[in-house]
């Protein structure tokens, strides 16, 4: 039988991920994530790759069974190489490449940046068509990345800008952790936005050249402001919890839109997706919309379940790798940092 069947396997940061896809169609998709990270407020290494460890083989086990797939079904084993965080990916890296030397199958090798972007192939059926098509432009945006990246063919992506310093997702992280909130903060302030009024406080934008991004002087800037405000009024961010959140949201998909305008209007690409944790935005989400309304862009929003890390676009990534032979031997190391 002809069947491609690619089982994908995340494990970069603190979420471990099993998925299975047959001829690019998702057939299971498994994510264990790891709560005891939210006492200290972030994410522990050391913690991480111990969960890792612990949750591996049962969730790879249970994507495999939800699939009604066998081991020796699989024509190819896909992984998250790298970016992230070296002690996590050394869990997925040395599984997957010990199942796949058991199994004598070849190994696909994926940058889960590319697997972000790719995200919006994830098809949960043979219906399921509305697709970007190439070239399009992608804004991914996460906690430790925000690029405009145009994406020319499924194995074929350029980077346009990027942030110089912090991320958008880690921005939003910091300002909420400053504001006693808890983590991660995205979701957070989400929610508290959506009561508040965004116009309420504004915060300092950045002023830099090109299609590059900056969150850091956001991040100073509501420090600051916040402190001279608690200076007068002991509650002030109990008081102005919604408006704060709003005010910090607003800025920062500002910040995103701006730059992802200017890109449009340059390369005259009006396919428009988006990809990554911070995609889950309600507010980006929402200007995403009114951009699509206002310019005539058709835009890309993926389903809520694929923007955060999960194995399904590892494996979808790993699928079109396949089709193109393009395999990774067994001596390949995890990588932490590199670039799309
Ligand atoms: O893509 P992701 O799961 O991890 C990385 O690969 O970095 O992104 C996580 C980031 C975190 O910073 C989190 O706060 C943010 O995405 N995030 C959100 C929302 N959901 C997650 N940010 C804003 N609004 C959300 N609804």
């Amino acid at each position: 039988n002809n069947d491609i069947i690619i089982l994908g396997i995340e494990s970069s940061c603190d979420d471990t991920s099993a998925a299975v896809i047959r001829n690019g169609v998702l057939l299971s998709s498994v994510i264990a994530s790891q709560a005891v990270h939210e006492a200290y407020g972030g994410v522990v290494p050391e913690l991480a790759s111990r969960a890792h460890q612990q949750n591996i083989v049962p969730v790879v086990h249970e994507a495999l069974k939800r699939a009604g797939v066998t081991k020796e079904q699989l024509s190819a084993i896909a992984f998250t190489r790298g970016p992230g965080l070296m002690g996590s990916l050394l869990v997925g890296v040395s599984f997957a490449k010990g199942l796949a030397l058991a199994l004598g199958i070849p190994l696909v090798d994926v940058n889960h940046l590319q697997g972000h972007v790719l995200a919006h192939f994830i098809k949960e059926s043979e219906e399921d068509t509305d697709q970007p098509k190439f070239p399009f432009i992608c804004l991914l945006v996460s906690g430790g990345n925000s690029q405009i990246i145009r994406v020319n063919a499924y194995n074929d992506m350029q980077v346009l800008g990027q942030t110089i310093d912090d991320a958008a997702g880690e921005a939003i992280d910091k300002c909420s952790k400053v504001m006693g909130l808890g983590y991660p903060g995205g979701p957070i302030i989400d929610k508290l936005a959506r009561q508040g009024n965004p116009n309420a406080f504004t915060f300092s934008k950045p002023h830099i050249g090109g299609y590059d991004y900056s969150f850091s002087g956001l991040k100073t800037s509501f420090l600051y402001s916040l402190r001279d405000w608690l200076k007068d009024e002991p509650d002030f961010i109990e008081h102005h919890k919604t408006d704060l959140a709003a005010s910090l949201e607003k800025t920062i998909v500002d910040i995103l839109m701006d730059k992802l305008r200017k890109v449009v209007k340059d390369t005259g690409i009006t396919e428009v997706a988006v990809a990554g944790g911070v995609s889950a935005n309600n507010g980006l989400r929402n200007a995403f919309r009114e951009h699509a309304a206002k310019y005539g862009w058709k835009i890309y929003i993926p389903k809520f379940g694929y923007t955060t890390d999960n194995a399904a676009m590892i494996a979808i990534t790993g699928y079109y790798k396949y089709l193109d032979k393009d395999f990774c031997s067994i001596d390949k190391p995890a990588y932490s940092r590199v670039a799309l």
